[in-house]
Formats: C-alpha cells, sequence, structure tokens
C-alpha cells in the first residue's frame, strides 16, 4: 500500500453553509472535489496524524464511495483510528452521541440532510468538533481559507474496506474500527429516559406511527421503538434505508410526510405519529387530529422535561433560534430560567450547553434537542414526547390544550417561496434592509410596527459575533413577521417567511394558524412585496 500525492488545484464555492458542505451529488462525485474538500479540512483542523475520527453518513448515493475515499485519505494523512457505522451509516445525533463516548478528535458526518438524494440529488459533508457539534463558523472558515489555495491531497492506493462486518481493520497504519450505528445511541437513550414506563404505554395498547421516510432513522426506530419498548411490527413505516429515500423529500414537515399526516388526522388515527428527516436530526410530532409545531413542541418539552429520568433536576435554561416562535420564551420565565435567542443553525447552540447555560434548544426548522449530545436529535424528541405521555397519560391534543391555556398560544407559521431566482431573492430581502430605519412607527394591514432590524448575535460564552441573520419585524407584543433566505440549498434561492401572533384567550385557541395569522401574512406580503418581486402568489410550503 502506497500513499499518493496528487496535484489538485481549488475547486470554486466548496464553502460550507448553515450545515456543512452541500452541492448536488454529481458535482460532490466529479474528480477531486470530494479530495479537495477532505484534504482541506484536515489542513485546516490541524494535522490528523496520530488523531481519531469517526464517520458515518445517512446512507444516500455516494456515501459508501465516499467513505471508501475519506478512510484512504485518512490513513495517508496518518490518522491513528477511524471509527466507522456499519455499512457507512450514522445518523447525525448518533455521530454526536458516538464522537462523545469515544471521545475521539471530532468526525466527518456526509448528509445533505432534509435534501432529497440520489444521483440527481443533494450531497454534504461536514466536520463536527470533538465536543460533539457542528464546527463554528472560525473552522469552517478556516476550512474555506484552506479549499482556495490546495495544492494537492493525499490519499492510499489501497483496495476497499468491508463496511458490512463489524471489527477492527487495518488501513496502512490505521485502525479503521467499523461499529453497531445504534448501540452507543441507544444505551445514551435508555439513561435518559424512563423506557419500563414508555413500555407499559404500548403495552397498554397505545398506537404510533414513526415514518422514518427511507432515511437514516429505520434501524435506530426500529431498535429503539419496536425491539426495546414493544412497539408492535410495523409502528416503524419506510424503515429501510435507500440511496434516493424512495424518490422522496426526507424533510419531516406536513408536505412532505403527507401519508403520515394523513394517517394522523383519519377517524381510525393511531394515538401518536413522528417522522425524522435524512440523517435523523429532525422531527416532526403529531397527535390524533393535531399538528405540533416545532415551535410549540420546543416549548412543551421544555415544560415537562422533568417527567424523564435524565432531566428530572430542572433545566439550566432554553435556547431558540431566533425565526423560532417565542413560545418557549414564555417557559422560560414561567420556570424562572434564562431563555437565549441565536441565529439559525444549531452550532450556535453549542458554547451556550457546553458552558452549562442551556439544557435544552429548538429550531422552527423541526430540531430539538439537549445538552445529551450537540446536534440536534429527532428520535430524542420521539422519545421524550413519549416518555411524558406515559408519565401524564394525556393524549398530545389534552397536552397542547393544556399549554396553551396556562402559557398562552402563539400561533405560528413558516412560509416558503421555493426554486426562486437568486438575484430576485436577495434584492426583495437588500430592499427590506434599506427601509429597517424607517418602518418603526408605520402601519401595514392595521399592525404597527413597533421594532426592526436585522438580527445580530453575540454569543454570550466566546463573544463570537454573527450578523445579517434575517429581518426581523415587530408589531407590539403580539405579532412578529421575520424574512430570510435559506442556507441550506444548492441551487436558487429559498425565501423563509416566518409569521407568528400571540393569543392569551383560551377561548381562541382552536383556530386555523393560517385564519389566525391572516393579518399577519397580508403584513408581511405588503411589507416585502412577495407578490411584485417574486412574481409568487402563494408559498410552496406551509409548516
Ligand atoms: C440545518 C441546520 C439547522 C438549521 C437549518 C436551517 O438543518 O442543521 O440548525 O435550522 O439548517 O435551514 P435553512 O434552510 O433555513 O437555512
Ligand atoms: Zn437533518
Amino acid at each position: 500500500m502506497q500513499v499518493k500525492t496528487v496535484t489538485t488545484t481549488p475547486i470554486e464555492g466548496q464553502k460550507p453553509g448553515t450545515s456543512g458542505l452541500r452541492a448536488r451529488t454529481r458535482v460532490f462525485m466529479q474528480p477531486g472535489y470530494l479530495e479537495n474538500f477532505v484534504q482541506s479540512i484536515f489542513d485546516a483542523v490541524g494535522p490528523i496524524a496520530g488523531k481519531a475520527l469517526v464517520l458515518g453518513g445517512d446512507g444516500r448515493f455516494f456515501n459508501a464511495r465516499a467513505i471508501q475515499t475519506i478512510l484512504k485519505m485518512a490513513a495517508a494523512n496518518g490518522a491513528a483510528r477511524m471509527v466507522v457505522g456499519r455499512d457507512g451509516l450514522l445518523s447525525t445525533p448518533a455521530a454526536s452521541a458516538v464522537i462523545r463516548h469515544l471521545k475521539t478528535d471530532g468526525g466527518l458526518i456526509l448528509s445533505a440532510s432534509h435534501n432529497p438524494g440520489g444521483e440527481d440529488g443533494d450531497f454534504g459533508l461536514k466536520y463536527n468538533i470533538p465536543a460533539g457539534g457542528p464546527a463554528p463558523e472560525s473552522i469552517t472558515g478556516a476550512i474555506h481559507a484552506r479549499t482556495r489555495e490546495i495544492t494537492e491531497y493525499r490519499i492510499l492506493e489501497a483496495p476497499d474496506i468491508n463496511l458490512s462486518a463489524e471489527g477492527e481493520t487495518r488501513l496502512g497504519e490505521t485502525v479503521v474500527e467499523v461499529i453497531d450505528p445504534v448501540a452507543i445511541y441507544a444505551d445514551l437513550m435508555r439513561r435518559l429516559f424512563d423506557f419500563d414506563k414508555i413500555r407499559g404505554l404500548f403495552a397498554s395498547g397505545f398506537r404510533m406511527r414513526f415514518d422514518a421516510m427511507h432515511a437514516v432513522t429505520g434501524p435506530y426506530a426500529t431498535a429503539i421503538l419496536e425491539g426495546e419498548l414493544g412497539a408492535p411490527g410495523g409502528t416503524v413505516l419506510n424503515a429501510v434505508p435507500l440511496p434516493d429515500f424512495a424518490g422522496g423529500h426526507p424533510d419531516p414537515n406536513p408536505v412532505y410526510a403527507a401519508a403520515l399526516m394523513c394517517e394522523m388526522f383519519a377517524a381510525d388515527a393511531p394515538d401518536f405519529g413522528a417522522a425524522s428527516d435524512g440523517d435523523g436530526d429532525r422531527n416532526m410530532i403529531v397527535g390524533r387530529g393535531v399538528y405540533v409545531t416545532p415551535s410549540d413542541s420546543l416549548a412543551v418539552l421544555a415544560a415537562n422535561i422533568h417527567l424523564a429520568p435524565g432531566y428530572a433536576g430542572g433545566i439550566a435554561g432554553v435556547a431558540r433560534s431566533m425565526p423560532t416562535s417565542r413560545a418557549a420564551d414564555r417557559v422560560a420565565a414561567h420556570l424562572g430560567v434564562p431563555a437565549f435567542e441565536t441565529p439559525t443553525g444549531w452550532k450556535f447552540f453549542g458554547t451556550l450547553l457546553d458552558a452549562g447555560k442551556a439544557t435544552i434548544c429548538g429550531e422552527e426548522s423541526a430540531g430539538t434537542g439537549s445538552n445529551h449530545v450537540r446536534e440536534k436529535d429527532g428520535l430524542w424528541a420521539v422519545l421524550l414526547w413519549l416518555n411524558i405521555l406515559a408519565v401524564t397519560g394525556k393524549s398530545v391534543a389534552e397536552i397542547l390544550g393544556d399549554h396553551w391555556a396556562r402559557h398562552g398560544r402563539d400561533y405560528y407559521s413558516r412560509h416558503d417561496y421555493e426554486g426562486l431566482d437568486k438575484a430576485a431573492a436577495e434584492g426583495l430581502i437588500e430592499a427590506l434592509r434599506a427601509r429597517l430605519g424607517s418602518l418603526p412607527g408605520t402601519e401595514v394591514e392595521g399592525l404597527t410596527v413597533t421594532a426592526a432590524d436585522d438580527f445580530a448575535y453575540t454569543d454570550p460564552v466566546d463573544g463570537s459575533t454573527a450578523t445579517g441573520q434575517g429581518v426581523r419585524v415587530i408589531f407590539g407584543e403580539t405579532a412578529r413577521a421575520v424574512f430570510r433566505l435559506s442556507g441550506t440549498g444548492t441551487e436558487g434561492a429559498t425565501l423563509r417567511v416566518y409569521l407568528e401572533r400571540f393569543e392569551p384567550d383560551p377561548e381562541r385557541h382552536g383556530e386555523d394558524p393560517q385564519r389566525a395569522l391572516a393579518q399577519v401574512i397580508r403584513a408581511a406580503d405588503r411589507l416585502a412585496g412577495i407578490r411584485e418581486r417574486l412574481g409568487r402568489d402563494a408559498p410552496d410550503v406551509r409548516t
């Protein structure tokens, strides 16, 4: 086996976005594309000689090939140990758990999360730090800088490793350890939640559907829900990970998980429904006939998390991304713990979790998690819901109704306009930014703007700053509209409009969110000029 040093030149656009580098699968498969980026990571995070890294992905097209290449490059760069999930699989939260449990020097996760997969879909790669979370901007910036000056990469000429058998092999001097992708993660869940109580719930006839969307959570959900907790066979739907997610869009929202929604709103609906995304970090929660928005889910979980044994001591604080509704802040105030508002992107929670300032975090983009790992965790959220349902004996609808009665309801919806012309979308945001100073005091569709800004953040732990994180237009205590462009797409642009309105009166908690938000929606459309600038009459997705 020989180390080959390959001369290369920088490739444009290898800039990590909200969560690592994302590109079309075919782009990633171009000669040198993956290699340049991987070598840039190795160079930027310091020599990886003698280090141990975790490696795995969501099983999408090119996952297995990319893993073989990365292993050979890690060996050529002198890595001491590479820990790989069997068949190249590791969900994002499981990768985080493995990095932390084995105390490795970080890891590489292959995924484009909720984006479609396949040869014509998307692929992605990110580096996670030794604490288990996505690299902060200081590191992704250094990786990007390195991609712009790279001149060579190193790779071992060697046969492929067998990834389907657990155990250790050698690749040059590097030990490659293939592990069960589920075991370490399942152990952690067992320590956090009352598995006996949840077992009792299923034994009493409680019915659940978990849609794995042919993505990575299939093996995890099957092992834990059906294998360990006694949920009947068939509870987990679409449980086999496929390279193209069976042609689906593995994003757990009411639009892309339509079949599950349909079942949960049918006459003989199960008690509980949930879904997760491509790499297992997102979650969707549905009760019988009731959809729980991610923002409400965060608030409900924060208010009830003490019912799970791993959190019996209560929480230190709650953190949410700026566009997430303010429902979680009300819970924090009620509990007398701090609430943090961060930019979009899980990486911003890392310092708060490390410093013990926040215990639970969440985002409107269907992400919820806690200090147990440094990624959001889809199955964790599902298990916490199950733990709460088992302890309280209430239905999802009852829990939600009680929560709103106590804290008020933050009606919430996100409207996405997808596949936009990039210049037009950027123009819309720029135009809003230009008007920020003049907005306060103006009336739009019967609502008065009380504040407007472009969200900027200073990390309370390490003092790092982030600017330009989304335009916020606030209408007094009651309503808010936020505008930002997605940072996870690979082509064109997606405009996200986040809409919310607070309703304290329990008599008015049963409205359809789109109706309850109609005035805010009109005001947001008017302010941003969505129709005129984008030529769109309606959003592609409403969450
Ligand atoms: C990824 C990140 C999340 C973030 C989301 C935002 O899923 O892991 O932390 O909330 O992207 O996506 P967007 O498309 O809105 O930039
Ligand atoms: Zn994801």
